[in-house]
């Protein structure tokens, strides 16, 4: 699958660099050529010498090195890969990242590529943890950076807790996700996904049972056929799916922005449930509880984005998925959803308790477009989205 596809793999210091080195052996056992850069600190755990043996190229070093400008200019050198990874990527890596900077070769090279950059990351629990890490990759990621890992477990340092680097055999998954090429290849898709919250105060709110397992199988699915997926998720403790450009968002109406704000897109799945209403006038302080008195609470209706998307004059997608989240009259029900909010197709679902499918690895849908209600067997969520996937390009074309 990565026969031919062309690396650049940038490799910081930290202990788990020496994982960097099976990671090459896999990448070019997988038929891809991998071009090293080193950090100045990486070679403190690895050294050129390895790194480039296993890679059978050069092992690049040092931004000022006439010899390596001569034959290779840092630009060309970091536009020429199909593919950008950073393996181990340091906290110190991601702030230079996330802030700009550009001040060696690796970082250098990061600021002036136009190819997209895969980063797994390798630190600390606690500099991972760190509020300054964590807002560097929430604006990676709002750079389109895309992530694999960092793992939970026991660290060489002694701690435990996430910060280890993932796996080689998982970096390359998701290398072979970014690089992945089928018949969605050069198609933008939009999928949403999970509960969207809403607030009542600071450590209230009203949400849903969505766990964003369905949507999350579908971005997947999508990216494994090429597709450029945008996946706009409320909170969901399903893992983010690899190789798609994550938005992470809270509340319907941040959802709504979102998704406006990744407009055009030729397809568009909306597989979250969004809440229908939120609490109006939201504290922004705990409400406190006082002896008698009950709460209660004002609701206003949220934008409506499946409806809002499907009805749109421009930029609206070639084909517009929405789901149906019935208990009774399932066909029916989703028929008529289909009209109201204008959609191509709408994906029904019985979600009654008995069903166990909100929240559960099964699904049993019904795809209801103009000609008619399909029935699907009951599946797993994933064969669910790999069908909806090939479904979907086929529609496109
Ligand atoms: N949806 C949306 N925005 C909303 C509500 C729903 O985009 N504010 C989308 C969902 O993502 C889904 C579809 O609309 O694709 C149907 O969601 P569902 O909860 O079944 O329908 P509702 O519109 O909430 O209707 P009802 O509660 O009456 O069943």
């Amino acid at each position: 699958m990565l026969e031919d596809k062309r690396i650049l793999l940038i490799i910081s210091g930290g202990i788990a660099a020496y994982k960097s080195l099976e990671l090459i052996r896999q990448l070019r056992k997988r038929g891809a050529w991998v071009t090293p850069v080193l950090t100045k600190s990486a070679k403190e755990f690895v050294t050129p010498l390895s790194v480039s043996a296993l890679a059978e190229e050069k092992a690049y070093q040092d931004l000022f090195d006439l010899t390596d400008e001569a034959e290779m200019g840092h630009i060309q050198l970091s536009r020429s890969a199909d593919l950008v990874v950073v393996a181990p990527c340091t906290a110190n890596l991601m702030a230079k990242m996330a802030n700009g900077l550009a001040d060696d070769l690796a970082s250098t090279l990061l600021l002036a590529t136009d190819t997209q950059v895969l980063v797994a990351p390798a630190m600390n629990v606690r500099m991972w943890d760190h509020p300054s890490t964590q807002r560097n990759l929430k604006t990676l990621k709002n750079d389109g950076v895309a992530f694999v890992g960092p793992n939970e477990g026991d660290m060489a340092c002694g701690e435990y807790g996430p910060g280890r680097l993932a796996e080689p055999a998982e970096i390359v998954a998701a290398v072979e996700s970014q690089l992945a090429e089928g018949p969605l290849t050069g198609r933008r898709i939009l999928v949403t996904s999970g509960p969207t919250h809403e607030p009542i105060d600071p450590v209230r709110y009203i949400a849903n049972r969505s766990s964003g397992a369905q949507g999350t199988a579908i971005a997947r699915a999508l990216v494994l056929l090429g597709a450029d997926v945008i996946f706009v998720t409320g909170p969901a403790d399903e893992p983010r799916p690899e190789g798609a450009h994550i938005v992470e968002v809270e509340t319907a109406k941040d959802m709504m922005e979102a998704v406006n704000k990744v407009l055009p897109v030729d397809a568009a799945v909306f597989a979250a449930a969004v809440a229908d209403w939120n609490v109006v006038g939201a504290s922004d302080q705990k409400i406190k509880k006082q002896a008698g008195k009950i709460p209660s609470l004002n609701f206003s209706e949220n934008p409506d984005i499946l409806a809002t998307i499907s009805q749109l004059e421009k930029d609206r997608p070639q084909l517009v998925v929405g789901f149906a989240a019935e208990t009774n009259d399932v066909v029916e029900n989703a028929t008529k959803k289909r009209l109201r909010k204008a959609c191509d197709w709408i994906v029904a679902n019985d979600v009654s308790p008995e069903t166990g499918i909100m929240g559960g690895r099964e699904n049993a849908v019904i795809l209801i477009s103009d000609e008619g209600a399909e029935h699907w067997p009951r599946m797993g969520k994933d064969l669910v989205a790999r069908q909806l996937a090939e479904r979907i390009a086929q529609a496109l074309g």
